[in-house]
């Protein structure tokens, strides 16, 4: 369904200005998510507010991933009780990976009866009617509206589960940004056993090729100048699909658009990563330098047991294959530590590999259970103070891994992408190709938006710093 053929008849018109306040938690899929919200919002005639207390619509999309994550989100709810009960009038809803599972949703109708609506992830077109109704259901009592309420199917607080992907194209309002997401794909099949995602996005479904190019010239046509292609497993793209097209031909067929402009991509999952891939990122030089490329676990015990189908010699044999055609390519990683039946030596094994992969940066997680996964079953034996111990010996490690990439840099000449103007201390900011931020001090000039090349000056930890040689460049 297309959001235009939805009516709004509540008092939102152009005289009133009506405000909206989204906040996002979690991945970049929720960022992306959020944009299409915003874009929908934008189409009712809403204005967004970076301030929760002026907005009449608060929708917060949360994130399942981590209990913390969760947790973060019911304080946040929590504390908009008092706003409700000073301004009756605003509507609030939840959406997002939380409210995609049933215990969740019960949880917000019993301690949180003040949220008027809940939807999952994949019914953001439905947001419009949902909004309406609760503006309905607030006027039963006016006659007028009773017959018109009847009609209506979607109730408020409707939650709408689905893990299947109607939606090929929301509207698609993206103007003048410098960079943006698109969704090539929607869920994961991998099930890794200790990640909800297969459970509350649902059955891996590639978006068509033709669809996603036009999307791109679009975008690429306003003047936006980096693109990240988003996915849960991005090198398993086509797969779904009737007219078979890997991601490789995928991006080849993307940077054969005219322009100037920059491809990122996440995220890539090891077990599928190809060497016509690797070829194919270290030579195209719309391409950016850089790949996450999360490993989880350098122990092959603790891999299987996560089900990650790779072991850790797999593994670091495409990092070396990378690094000997592109040996400043960055590769950033995400590492789970404290899973069931973890002992220090498995951690070990992932010291050891971290110390060979010299990742440019790294997440690092604290095992976290989650219900209905197939780890939830495994004992979660790991002392919690353990955890935290093997964390911040990862960390401390992993700190001067970064600095001694970063420092490669100094000296050298890098591409880097405005995406900051300066500031009152007349610095700006923007990313080179390996997705390094790189300050720069003497940009006197309007730059937002544009390529320029910059020589790094100095380097301190993960902070390098430059000065513009060109502009345009
Ligand atoms: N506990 C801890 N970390 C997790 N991740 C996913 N599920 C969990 C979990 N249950 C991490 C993984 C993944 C990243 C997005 O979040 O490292 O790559
Ligand atoms: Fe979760 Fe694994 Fe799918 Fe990533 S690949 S979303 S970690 S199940």
């Amino acid at each position: 369904m297309y959001i235009m053929d939805v009516p709004i008849k509540t008092n939102i018109n152009k005289k009133i200005k009506y405000l909206a306040f989204i906040k996002t938690y979690g991945c970049q899929q929720n960022v992306s998510d959020s944009e299409k919200i915003e874009n929908v919002l934008s189409a009712m005639g809403y204005q967004i507010t970076n301030v929760k207390e002026e907005a009449d619509f608060i929708i917060f999309n949360s994130c399942a991933v981590r209990k913390n994550a969760e947790l973060r989100v019911f304080g946040n709810v929590s504390q908009l009780r008092k706003l409700k009960k000073k301004k009756p009038n605003i509507v609030i809803a939840i959406c997002g990976c939380m409210t995609q599972q049933s215990h969740i949703v019960k949880k917000i109708r019993k301690d949180f009866e003040f949220v008027d609506i809940i939807f999952g992830t994949n019914t953001i077109e439905i947001l419009p009617k949902l909004i309406k109704s609760v503006f309905l259901k607030r006027d039963i009592k006016n006659k007028k509206f009773a017959q018109n309420f009847k009609d209506i199917n979607f109730k408020p607080f409707e939650i709408l589960q689905k893990t299947d992907i109607s939606i090929e194209n929301l509207p698609c309002k993206k103007e003048n940004k410098i960079k943006t997401f698109i969704s090539i794909m929607h869920g994961c099949n991998n099930f890794c056993s200790y990640c909800i995602v297969p459970y509350v996005r649902g059955r891996e479904l590639s978006r068509k090729s033709e669809s996603l190019l036009q999307e791109f010239e679009k975008l690429v046509k306003t003047g936006c100048k980096e693109i990240t292609l988003l996915g849960q497993n991005v090198n398993s793209y086509g797969k779904t699909l009737d007219k078979k097209i890997s991601f490789t031909e995928l991006l080849r067929l993307l940077t054969k658009i005219e322009g100037d402009f920059r491809i990122r991509f996440m995220t890539s999952h090891p077990k599928d990563v190809s060497k016509e891939l690797i070829d194919e990122i270290v030579s195209n030089k719309k391409i950016c330098k850089h790949i996450h490329l999360p490993v989880q676990s350098g122990s092959n015990k603790i891999l299987e047991k996560m089900n990650r189908k790779y072991t850790r010699e797999k593994y670091l044999k495409i990092i070396d294959y990378t690094r000997k055609k592109a040996p400043e390519l960055s590769f950033t990683s995400d590492i789970i530590v404290g899973f069931p039946s973890e002992t220090y030596q498995d951690f070990e094994e992932t010291l050891s590999l971290v110390k060979e992969a010299k990742f440019s940066s790294l997440f690092t997680f604290i095992y976290s259970k989650r219900k209905g996964t197939l780890a939830a079953d495994m004992r979660d034996n790991v002392p919690y103070q353990t955890k935290i111990q093997w964390l911040n010996e990862l960390l401390k490690i992993q700190k001067n891994i970064s600095s001694n990439f970063y420092q490669k840099f100094l000296g050298k000449r890098v591409r880097v992408l405005l995406e900051k103007e300066k500031n009152k201390k007349n610095i700006a900011f923007g990313k080179n190709s390996e997705n390094l931020t790189v300050y720069i001090e003497d940009c006197s000039e309007f730059l937002l938006g544009k390529f320029v090349q910059v020589k790094i000056i100095s380097q301190n930890n993960r902070v390098l710093r430059g000065k513009i040689l060109h502009k345009n460049s």
